[in-house]
């Protein structure tokens, strides 16, 4: 049996968890003017690293991180270009002109996780590419509107499903957004597709990520042989975005606002 455990965050929780969300969020402000051709993804984890600890004070969750069944995650980020679905590990592979890439990054400032990712485009990217990295940025923001007090996870994935599955496209399966607090990943799971009013009821002080994987082609996936790595099977390109989101009494609070965080779209 599957025994879930939900956290409600108490106030003093919370303001941590506000602190650690916005710092996760800035890192990503840091790091933007640096994603051009050129780079590689181990220069964008070492600047994000060193800006995580030696300026924000915070430790960068990925690193040597080891859930079950995996070897120590070995960088403080991940960086997952164009066919990578989620967990890409940073290399010397320079980034060039038309690609697409998630950051990914979780901060740890006094115990509490902060987890957001957005996706940037390397010089110009292709109309498809563009359009995928905008839907799924538009199909969180879709999963994040439903948010409130009784309504439910399957309202989440439901809304996020509808609309990428409307426009063509494939949600992955085996990955899905998580309560979030003093551990990285905690209960419940929260899946990017589903059936409108089912599953878990939301209630103020839960705090879990919305961050969907959406593929331009078919769902499927595999993992490579570095351990980590997730690309799609028939290599589509593939995009994911990240929030962590507290819920409230009047609805939803985003804690991974920062300056330059792509407003939500109009609807
Ligand atoms: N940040 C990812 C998430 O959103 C998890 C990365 S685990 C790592 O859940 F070990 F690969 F960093
Ligand atoms: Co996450
Ligand atoms: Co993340």
């Amino acid at each position: 049996m599957n025994i879930m455990s939900i956290c409600i965050k108490t106030p003093e929780e919370i303001a941590k968890m506000r602190i650690a969300g916005r710092l996760a969020g800035e890192v990503l402000d840091y790091v933007t003017p640096f994603v051009k051709a050129g780079v590689t993804t181990e220069e964008l984890d070492r600047l994000c690293h060193d800006y995580m600890v030696n300026v924000q004070g915070c430790i960068p969750a990925p690193l040597n991180y080891a859930p079950h069944g995996h070897a120590p995650y070995p960088k403080s980020i991940c960086t997952s270009i164009n066919h990578q679905v989620c967990h890409g590990v940073p290399g010397d592979k320079k980034l060039k002109s038309g690609d697409i890439v998630n950051l990914d990054i979780t901060t740890i400032k006094d115990g509490y996780h902060g987890d957001t990712s957005r996706m940037f485009y390397v010089g110009e990217p292709s109309i498809q590419a563009r359009r995928l990295c905008e839907s799924t940025h538009e199909a969180m923001w879709r999963g994040i509107y439903t948010v409130k007090p009784g309504s439910t996870l399957g309202d989440i994935g439901h809304a996020i499903q509808s609309f990428a599955e409307g426009l063509g496209y494939s949600i992955v399966r085996e990955f899905c957004g998580h309560g979030i607090g003093k551990r990285f990943h905690e209960d419940p799971q929260v899946l990017h597709y589903g059936k409108a009013n089912s599953g878990t009821r939301l209630e103020a002080g839960m705090i879990f990520t919305i961050e969907p994987m959406v593929n331009a082609g078919k769902a499927g996936i595999k993992q490579l042989g570095d351990g980590w790595t997730i690309v799609t099977k028939d290599h589509s390109l593939s995009a994911q975005w990240e929030h962590t989101i507290l819920v409230i009494e009047t609805g939803f609070e985003v804690l991974t606002l920062s300056a330059d965080a792509p407003p939500p779209p109009a609807l």
